[in-house]
């Protein structure tokens, strides 16, 4: 393609360490639908006849075509995509190929692509987080009054139910949905005109391209259009949390599913079974998701690292903003895909939890609020309840069997009722609060949200 200023060909070295083909070829429909709208750009502004822009586009449709049947050779001596298709494309038209790639370069060319691709994907992760949150609003559903303990510090502290804690990952993937929608809408502008850097002197029109595209508008400074790939650090963040939430339902299901809490089971089809302890079932779905959200952050720093010291305005780093990105993408799709099966199937054991939820101490706070509505200020009611907590562990008496009375002249005999789980799940009734009727109006928002 620059074979006029070179004497020597490529080492293949170079060839085999420059070549983005290997990976860079999903970028294909975006690259097609990108060269045809700058073809009927061109063909506009008199650059390419009727015949050569339909000779074009047909030829483009048919390169597209063979790339889905599988049926297109990539050649890495080609170097990319973008070379891989346009010049396939001069070998079947001739001539008007050659004239394609008038006013472009391969710069505006990739961010093109790149952009497209990446809006295309933000589209179908926002699905995948849909179907996710759709199971755990399922699981919330079904286990709306399953009480439960409640954790700080991996400790039991106090009693919610298993509906507002499925819930709780639902409003995290929300504000994962969100993050995405926001990237979107600045990733969705064309850089398509910026050229190599400095835009062309060949002058077509950016504005129709764009909206042929279905970009919401053009970039406004070349070098900038051409040197930015924050797009692609934002989808990275956005999808490297995504997967820290992931990672930490992943957590919470390892621990559930284990003996010690025996909270959950998951289905046999996911899980796994040892080579060796014939008894072992294991979470392996959740352990593989707090696993490889390591990668969705190291590709994240991956990125940031590769731009960061760039000068404006394309260098050839940028080549590398690809694999991390397309890594990252899969990761998250498979990861969505996965746990939404597993959320889907996953059984509480409502006994289990409730017998854990039993515990009068996961009431103790509820103990002191009791006192502070008896006039006490709440210091003096914690250091009071402690002392009951204490009395109760030293005397091994279930603190609602203690006689309180004796420990503080404040304490009535209406104690009894603030250890009934059910009133103490009742009394909370402000928004946000584990009461089984504000969960269940949770759950109907949320179902209107999803499920519309
Ligand atoms: N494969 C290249 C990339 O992904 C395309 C742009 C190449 N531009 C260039 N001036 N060498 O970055």
């Amino acid at each position: 393609m620059w074979k006029g200023r070179f004497t020597q060909d490529t080492s293949s070295l170079v060839q085999q360490f420059g070549e983005s083909v290997s990976y860079d070829w999903r970028l294909f429909p975006h690259d097609i639908a990108g060269s045809i709208a700058h073809a009927r750009a061109q063909c506009k502004a008199g650059f390419l006849t009727e015949e050569e822009f339909s000779a074009i586009e047909a030829g483009l449709l048919a390169i597209r075509a063979d790339i889905e049947a599988g049926q297109f050779e990539f050649k890495t001596s080609l170097e990319d995509i973008h070379m891989n298709i346009e010049s396939e494309l001069t070998k079947r038209i001739g001539a008007a190929g050659a004239k394609l790639h008038t006013a472009r370069s391969r710069n505006d060319q990739v961010a093109t692509d790149t952009r497209l691709y990446c809006r295309a994907q933000v589209d179908s992760l926002v699905e995948g987080l849909r179907g996710l949150q759709r199971a755990l609003l399922d699981r919330a559903e079904v286990y709306a009054d399953s009480v439960m303990p409640g954790y700080t510090h991996l400790q039991r502290g106090q009693p919610v139910t298993a509906g507002h804690h499925f819930l709780a990952y639902v409003e995290m993937l929300e504000r994962d949905v969100s993050r995405l929608l926001d990237a979107r809408k600045r990733l969705n502008i064309s850089p398509l005109g910026s050229g190599a850097l400095a835009g062309s002197t060949i002058n077509l029109d950016r504005h129709a391209i764009a909206s042929e595209l279905g970009f919401d508008g053009v970039t406004t400074n070349s070098m900038d259009a051409i040197a930015d790939r924050d797009y692609i650090a934002e989808i990275l963040f956005a999808i490297a949390l995504c997967g820290v939430h992931l990672s930490r339902l992943s957590e919470d299901l390892i621990l559930w599913c284990s003996a010690e809490f025996g909270f959950a089971a998951l289905a046999d089809a996911h899980t796994t079974g040892s080579s060796l302890m014939p008894q072992k079932k294991n979470p392996d779905v959740c352990e593989l998701t707090r696993g490889k959200t390591g990668r969705l952050v190291g590709n994240l720093v991956a990125i940031l690292t590769a731009i960061k010291g760039l000068p404006l305005t394309y260098n050839r780093d940028l080549q590398e903003d690809k694999e991390p990105l397309f890594d990252s993408i899969d990761t998250l799709h498979l990861a969505l895909a996965v746990n939404t099966e597993m959320i889907l199937a996953l059984t509480l054991r409502e006994e289990i939890c409730a017998t854990a939820a039993a515990d009068p101490m996961l009431l103790a706070t509820d103990l002191a609020d009791y006192l502070v509505k008896k006039g006490v200020p709440f210091r003096q009611a914690h250091e009071l309840v402690g002392k009951a907590v204490a009395e109760a562990i030293a005397s091994k008496t279930p603190l609602n069997e203690l006689n309180l009375s004796r420990i503080s002249p404040h304490y009535g005999n209406d104690t009894a009722e603030i250890f009934q789980l059910t009133r103490a799940l009742n009394a909370r009734t402000n928004p946000g609060c584990p009461n089984p009727r504000i969960v269940r109006e949770q759950i109907a928002r949320w179902q209107k949200q999803l499920h519309g």
